[in-house]
């Protein structure tokens, strides 16, 4: 089938790549000019595992091409997919500028050609669905020559389904081509068939897996789930909310822990074997962040405020997390008593391992906190060194190349990002090289035994 991708991001760039894989002909539009040239020659313009790979075996152009404006990539397709950002605007409501520009280029764009299949997989307030209808609409009138308010929209020319989007950072390949479900929220049949159509080899996984994201033993067949416009917005926005409120609710349970003295990490296994309540975003820490949980639970309070309903549940989750980023300074305060002065290293900076996004990243909040406290602060992440340096160069951060650097001379280790390679070091090496020996470990991921052995003072999460 012939798509259009609008917007090259870590949603838009990895179903195209996924698309293209299962064999369908795919635009990306990016508006972008330095990420649009990378794409272009090939590269990434973000860290996610597998994606390079994918790039380079559709180099030939064949089905995977780059555009620089939406009405190439419309004039070709069939299907458009929306997948431009949404971030938070201080209100905390969604910035939806990106999705109302597109939105009215793709009507602009639009032909009688034959009837197209506008997909909103940008995540979105409830109602957008109906919004993007109108929004097109106007693309449409604003190009029509006679007089746009007496202009008949020809809206049986489109449809506009909503199909949100579940991927991980870090894991974003395994999950598109083998997610828990595929959503769409339509009331139009014709659309329900093609987008049905579109994603056959995925739901009856008859396709091969890409050298990078082999299937799981035992993966046959993936849930299509057909419900109208706004359920499908409101399953996206619920199932962050959920997501984020189990881990609030691990850290608020890791707080009474550490007062009663039990460990949460006991604990969340405990629970967590409880079928109805599972073990995953059960682990404690310094709090859940990215790109996504944040801004979906606000934009969820905004939409429930319009309509008057309560929200304390989405209101707690946000304060726990709040409060859950200071939990790490709180433990180098009692170990440490003064902290200006302080040389505090932080293990990993990106929101979590093997992603390069930064958005919303715990290591922010814990860094500019220290700082203004007077600490030294010094930083080694395997791979947003460079991200951070250009995003937020009003944190004065020493860059180290590994843990040994980072180690050598400091007061204290925090880890904030839980990467791989945190978990096989030479901890003896590294205590060696300390001023002081502290190691707070804020995702709860390390040998507490092994460390002290090393002679550490061991501060986990909830323990
Ligand atoms: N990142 C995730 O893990 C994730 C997961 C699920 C859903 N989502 C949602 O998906 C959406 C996209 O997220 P993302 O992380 O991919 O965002 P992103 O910021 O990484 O990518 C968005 C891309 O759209 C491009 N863009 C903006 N305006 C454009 C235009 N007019 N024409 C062409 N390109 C344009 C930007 O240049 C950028 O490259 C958001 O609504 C987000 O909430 C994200």
């Amino acid at each position: 089938m012939d798509v259009c991708v609008i917007g090259a991001g870590y949603v838009g760039l990895v179903t195209s790549c996924s698309l293209v894989h299962l064999g369908h002909k795919v635009v990306v539009v990016e508006a972008d000019k330095h990420k649009l040239e990378m794409l272009r020659s090939g590269e990434c313009p973000f860290y996610e595992p597998g994606v390079s790979e994918l790039l380079k075996s559709h180099a030939d152009g064949e089905l995977l091409s780059f555009a620089d404006n939406i009405a190439e990539g419309v004039k070709s397709s069939e299907i458009i997919f929306i997948c431009v950002g949404t971030p938070p605007l201080p209100s905390g409501e969604p910035d939806m500028s990106a999705v109302v520009a597109v939105a009215r280029s793709i009507g602009a764009a639009l032909d009688s050609g034959r009837k197209r299949i506008i997909v909103n997989k940008s995540t979105v307030p409830v109602g957008s669905g109906n919004w993007v209808e109108m929004l097109v609409n106007q693309g449409m009138q604003a190009v029509q020559t006679v007089p746009a308010r007496s202009a008949k929209p020809d809206s049986l020319s489109f449809s506009v389904v909503s199909n949100p989007e579940f991927l991980r950072e870090g894991s974003a390949l395994h999950d598109t081509f083998y997610p828990d479900r595929v959503v769409i929220g339509s009331s139009d049949a014709g659309a329900i068939n093609r987008m049905r159509e579109l994603y056959r080899p995925l739901i009856e996984q008859t396709f091969s897996p890409p050298e990078t994201a082999a299937r799981p033993a035992g993966f046959a067949a993936v849930p299509f789930v057909v419900t109208d416009l706004a359920s499908a917005e409101m399953i996206k926005y619920s199932a962050n909310a959920f997501l984020a409120m189990k881990i609030s609710f691990a850290n608020e349970m890791a707080g009474i822990c550490e007062r009663v003295g039990a460990d949460v990490k006991e604990v969340a296994r405990g629970i967590g074997l409880d079928k109805r309540i599972g073990t995953a975003f059960l682990n404690a820490g310094v709090g859940w962040g990215g790109s996504c949980f944040g801004k979906d639970v606000h934009a969820l309070i905004e939409v429930a405020r319009e309509y008057s309903a309560p929200t304390p549940l989405l209101e707690a989750t946000i304060s726990v997390n709040k409060n859950q980023r200071h939990v790490a300074i709180k433990k180098l305060q009692e170990e440490l008593k003064i902290i200006k002065g302080r040389v505090i290293a932080l293990m990993g900076l990106s929101f979590k391992p093997d992603t390069d996004d930064l958005r919303d990243a715990a290591s922010l909040t814990i860094a500019s906190q220290l700082i203004k406290m007077g600490a030294s602060l010094r930083a080694y992440d395997p791979v947003s060194i460079a991200s951070c340096k250009r995003l937020h160069p009003e944190l004065e951060i020493d860059y180290c190349h590994n843990v040994q650097e980072l180690a050598d001379g400091a007061d204290a280790l925090v880890l904030v990002t839980e990467w791989a390679e945190f978990q096989n070091l030479d901890w003896h090496r590294i205590a060696s090289s300390m001023k002081n020996r502290i190691i707070v470990d804020g995702r709860n991921v390390l040998n507490k035994e092994e460390l002290k052995a090393a002679g550490f003072v061991y501060r986990g999460i909830g323990m």
